[in-house]
């Protein structure tokens, strides 16, 4: 039988997901279970990057395997696990550190972000090689597909660079190609305050979290920035605002924006526009809460990811051999 395709994704559990993670990453993930082996970790050594309080590290991380579960997971299908569980990721990054050149890392768009809020002496060395870690948590896997929102294809690129220049090196496929993959709709939602500005779970005003209480979410909505038009268009240079709650609405109704238009051609009010938008979010992210929490309460998080610790380890673990054999490690019984 011909091996399946692989599929592999992660979350940084850095704090409270938003609607943009939602919509982004964490709904697209269960698309690929039935026909990828999938593979969905929560991203926790890449958390450290910047500094984090270690409750706080701890309880997101437990948080996002609640969400994997609600958003429809299924341990049995997809391996659940988490970074730090398989040593190969760092073991790996220590030998791809050496493929990936100081040039290309300073390029990265994530990288200049974040490091430009920071003193120049204080910028750790984890945030700038925090690519590498990420192409080894791919390649450990031979993923055939990322499925990423737009903010993390420049990493894949990145990767697929690796990929080309470690292959060539040792003259033999010892890595497979990856490809990002984005959601149809979705793949960069905005802020509500401020639409030019991606919605990010560490800035916290005008995002909506999803541990927001339902009738805040609402609030949030029905206050989002849009333009003095009256004109229910998607046209993000112009109206970013309402482009933005189009693309909202599109994705969780699963349409096009084309379609999403098409049903508010004749609405000229933006406040009875906005109150659809809010009804549709709160109709996929109730339930949504609900799962969450009696996941949460139910205990299977830790049997879930002690189970996808010892699936992702084993695969790791072989990758991480041909590729220490393939650069002249000395392998022994
Ligand atoms: P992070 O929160 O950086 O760990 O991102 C986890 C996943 O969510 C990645 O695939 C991101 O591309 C995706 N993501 C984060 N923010 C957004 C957003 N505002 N819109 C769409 N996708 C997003
Ligand atoms: N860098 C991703 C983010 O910030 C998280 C991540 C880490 C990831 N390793 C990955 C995503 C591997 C996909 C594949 O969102």
């Amino acid at each position: 039988m011909e091996e399946r395709k692989r599929a592999l994704s992660g979350i940084k559990p850095t704090g409270n997901l938003t609607l943009g993670n939602y919509i982004g990453a964490l709904r697209e993930f269960k698309k690929f279970q039935d026909d990828y082996e999938t593979f969905i970790f929560i991203a926790d050594l890449h958390a450290l990057t910047l500094p984090i309080e270690p409750s706080f590290l701890k309880n997101n991380t437990k948080d996002i395997v609640a969400f994997y579960l609600a958003a429809g997971l299924d341990p049995q299908k997809t391996t659940i696990f988490l970074q730090s569980d398989v040593s190969a990721h760092a073991e790996l990054n220590s030998i791809l550190i050496n493929f990936l050149y100081m040039g290309e890392l300073s390029r990265m768009t994530q990288f200049k972000e974040k490091s430009q809020k920071l003193n120049h002496e204080a910028i750790g060395v984890g945030l700038f090689a925090y690519p590498v870690l990420m192409a080894s948590d791919i390649l450990l896997y031979n993923a055939d597909i990322v499925p990423v929102g737009d903010d993390q294809t420049q990493h894949v690129e990145l990767t697929r660079d690796l990929v080309h220049r470690f292959n060539e090196r040792y003259k033999k496929e010892v890595f497979i190609m990856p490809k990002a993959v984005k959601p149809k709709v979705g793949s960069r939602i905005m802020s509500l305050s401020d639409p030019t500005r991606k919605m990010s779970k560490s800035d916290p005003k005008g995002d909506i979290f999803l541990k927001d209480d339902i009738n805040i979410i609402r609030k949030k909505i029905m206050s989002a920035v849009t333009d003095t038009g009256h004109e229910i268009k998607y046209d993000p240079e112009n109206k970013p605002g309402i482009s933005n709650l189009l693309t909202i609405y599109a994705s969780l109704s699963d349409i096009t924006i084309e379609e999403a238009e098409n049903k508010f051609k004749d609405i000229t009010q933006y406040g009875e526009f906005k109150k659809t938008v809010a009804d549709k979010v709160i109709e996929v992210i109730e339930p949504f809460q609900q799962r969450y929490k009696e996941i949460l309460n139910s205990g299977v998080i830790d049997q879930v990811l002690s189970e996808g610790a010892k699936r992702a380890s084993y695969i790791a673990n072989k990758t991480l051999r041909k590729v220490k054999k393939t650069v002249g490690l000395y392998l022994h019984e």
